[in-house]
């Protein structure tokens, strides 16, 4: 039997951007896994959820693919993260096993509530972790990265794949996408083993240690938003504005090298005011596409934070799910949290996840 887990995370900021090749987000982990398990099967494989209303779906092999009944299933990325895998453990002279794997996770509430953590993230590298423990693949985190950035973006093409990088590495990181463009021509081109020995440009995953003395605060609005869509209608306004957009994107990237830069000097002041300026440049990016990234529940989260001293903005795509707040640890937050609660907003207890806690 093996275990697998991996983090979820939440956006800190350059969002959207990010999207982008070439132009950085800062992103963070924390202390709450999906985790996998496999185990040998004696005549079907089965994948089963005890999320996803304890969906279960049973396969067997028709030489090395899967066959399963049920295409209407909810594991599109759990089946992709298999297929990729094995597509690699057959390059590997691997032989291919019948197996049962099991998917737990707590990033989402036992009362269904969606926090918006990375789960198709986390549950897409924790398989491909389980897998490379039970093929004994030998692949180490920028292997894992790759294959799952692979097996994620066969499922949903718009994304910066940065919440993979936080579930592979862990605790704070800096993250640029690669050119998805290059991939898609490299893919006809290569087999998995190259692609995974060489490098990819762009892409560029840095680990960075917060300030001691930085507190992060997660709030929830209660509202689950929905990533995917609203990075496509952001995709719809950039062709149509592509000044005003490209002005965002710069503006993003050179924020963005000052908060990383801030990171390094463990300098929390310049960290906050990185937020404070990236919260601005998405609200012009809200007013230029029509989206709404920061909702009336998000700005109400923020200003209650700054009135008690923290930088606030929304976390990842906007549009409901959570806000995040950077502050200094010597500052009392009781009363921020009692109106919170009373605006219905519900702090997250959550922990950043560190490095060492992965295996
Ligand atoms: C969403 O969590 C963050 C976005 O930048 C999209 C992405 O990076 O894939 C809006």
């Amino acid at each position: 039997m093996v275990t697998a887990k991996a983090p979820g995370k939440l956006y800190i900021a350059g969002e959207y951007a990010v999207v982008e090749t070439g132009f950085p987000a800062i992103l963070v982990a924390l202390n709450q896994f999906v985790t996998v398990t496999i185990e040998d099967a004696a005549q079907y494989g089965s994948i089963i959820s005890h999320q996803y209303q304890e969906n279960s779906l049973y396969w067997r092999r028709d030489g090395d693919e899967l066959v399963f009944d049920n295409r209407d299933n909810p594991f599109h990325y759990i089946l992709s993260a298999i297929r990729l895998t094995e597509k690699y453990a057959r390059e590997c002279g691997k032989p291919l096993g019948l197996y049962n794997l099991e998917v737990d996770s707590d990033l989402d509430s036992a009362d269904g509530k969606k926090y918006g953590l990375g789960s198709s993230a986390a549950v897409t590298v924790a398989t491909v972790k389980a897998l490379n423990e039970y093929y004994a693949l030998g692949m180490g985190p920028e292997n894992v990265y790759k294959l799952a950035a692979i097996a994620h973006l066969d499922v949903q093409g718009n994304g910066s794949l940065g919440d993979i990088a936080a579930s592979v590495y862990g605790g704070w990181l800096a993250y640029q996408s690669f050119d998805k463009e290059w991939l898609a021509s490299a893919r006809r081109r290569h087999t998995l083993t190259e692609l995974l020995q060489m490098p990819w440009p762009q892409l560029n995953i840095e680990l960075l240690q917060a300030p001691t003395n930085m507190r992060l605060m997660i709030g929830w609005t209660g509202s689950p938003a929905s990533t995917s869509r609203l990075v496509d209608k952001i995709a719809d306004a950039k062709s149509e504005q592509w000044g005003e957009y490209s002005r965002f994107l710069e503006g993003s990237r050179s924020v963005l090298q000052g908060m990383i830069e801030a990171f390094h000097n463990a300098d929390i002041r310049g960290i906050q005011d990185g937020l404070r300026a990236n919260r601005i440049l998405l609200a012009s990016l809200a007013d230029l596409s029509g989206v709404q990234i920061e909702t009336p529940a998000l700005t109400k989260l923020r200003s209650l934070a700054e009135q008690a001293g923290g930088a606030a903005k929304s976390s990842g795509a906007g549009g409901g799910d959570c806000g995040i707040v950077l502050i200094d640890r010597g500052i009392d937050t009781t009363n921020l949290l009692a109106q919170w609660a009373a605006a219905q907003i519900e702090p997250l207890p959550l922990r950043v996840h560190e490095v060492q806690d992965s295996e």
